[in-house]
């Protein structure tokens, strides 16, 4: 008895309180085994005995759950000092970012025309010529592919160097009307201070019934959204050449930095071009066997419009993962 209790008393972890546990009241316990003898005792001594070791029981088990109780309490103190913070301490101000001016600005864009009813869709990075080029009237040889410098992979894949891929892959699974835009990261072999190998474009592509759709319809949907962007700037459209929209136009706003007036950013033009668009060629249509259709199609680049918008000089430095340019967003 007293050797449990010095026993119990000595124990430092609650695993060693079951192992004292396990060695007096277990299968092979020695008051297990006191019970058993009993049997083999004097009848007129067996209510003594029995009396004996009940009472032995009840005053072990009360001091092992006792103990038990304790040393739990003393660990839990020790953990909570152990993980415990000290908010006396000195803390360094820590770093901390903000949403990425690229992302911020597509987000914008995709707002404004997911509030107008556009659909959002996606197309893959690695294209085929098909879907990036000959689909969109840009047959193989044919001089304009000059206009976007392209990476190859051995297996006639590409990297897609245009959103416009998405639109022929768009028109190809689903039936007009089509009201979509296309936001995704496009691949071009440039780079200088206005030009990252990597880069993103908003594609925009509308279609209904033949003659419902005219170049009148899309300078009007492109003048709201450029002044929901740039505030209040003039809008000015100038014809210009994509194989797959015909008549073409690439769209200018007054210089947001001299109002007009002409100076570093704008070349000394008081213009700034900012997206590409047109009346979707007919050609496209075949490629993807619709009939009896009309459509305008635009695209713009992301990168392009947060530079103007930020006034940031260099577009690389939006590539360089350094905090100190995402600290200046928050
Ligand atoms: N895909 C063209 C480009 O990357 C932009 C564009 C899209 C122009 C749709 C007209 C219509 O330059």
């Amino acid at each position: 008895m007293t050797k449990w209790i010095e026993k119990i008393e000595s124990a430092q972890t609650p695993s060693q309180i079951e192992e004292i546990r396990i060695a007096i009241f277990g299968k092979k316990g020695e008051l297990t085994a006191a019970f058993a003898q009993m049997k083999d005792a004097p009848n007129e001594d067996k209510p003594r005995i029995a009396k004996e070791l009940n009472d032995h029981k009840a005053r072990l088990n009360a001091l092992l759950n006792e103990k038990k109780v304790s040393l739990e309490t003393e660990a839990l103190k020790e953990a909570m000092k152990a993980e415990g913070i000290d908010a006396s301490l000195y803390s360094p101000r820590s770093q901390r970012g903000a949403t990425h001016p690229v992302m911020d600005t597509m987000d914008r864009v995709i707002e404004y025309f997911t509030n107008l009813n556009f659909s959002v869709e996606t197309g893959p990075m690695v294209e085929d010529d098909f879907h990036n080029f000959e689909a969109l009237n840009l047959p193989k040889y044919h001089p304009a592919r000059d206009m976007q410098d392209t990476f190859y992979f051995k297996d006639e894949k590409l990297l897609r160097t245009h959103t416009s891929p998405v639109q022929i892959r768009t028109m190809m699974k689903t039936k007009p009307p089509i009201r979509m835009i296309a936001p995704g990261s496009v691949f071009r072999r440039d780079y200088d201070i206005t030009h990252t190998p990597m880069f993103h474009q908003v594609e925009g592509l509308l279609v209904d019934e033949k003659g419902k759709v005219s170049f009148a319809n899309l300078k009007f949907i492109l003048e709201g959204f450029l002044h929901h962007m740039f505030g209040d700037v003039e809008v000015r459209f100038r014809p210009s050449f994509f194989p797959f929209t015909e008549p073409s136009a690439e769209v200018d706003i007054s210089c947001i930095f001299c109002a007009g007036e002409g100076c570093r950013v704008c070349s000394k033009t008081g213009w700034l071009e900012v997206l590409g668009c047109g009346i979707v060629d007919p050609n496209v249509f075949d490629a993807v066997g619709y009939k009896d259709v009309s459509g305008y199609a635009f695209g713009l680049g992301i990168e392009r419009f947060a530079m103007l918008i930020h006034q940031i000089p260099d577009l690389r430095s939006l590539f360089e993962g350094d905090i100190r340019l995402l600290e200046q967003f928050r």
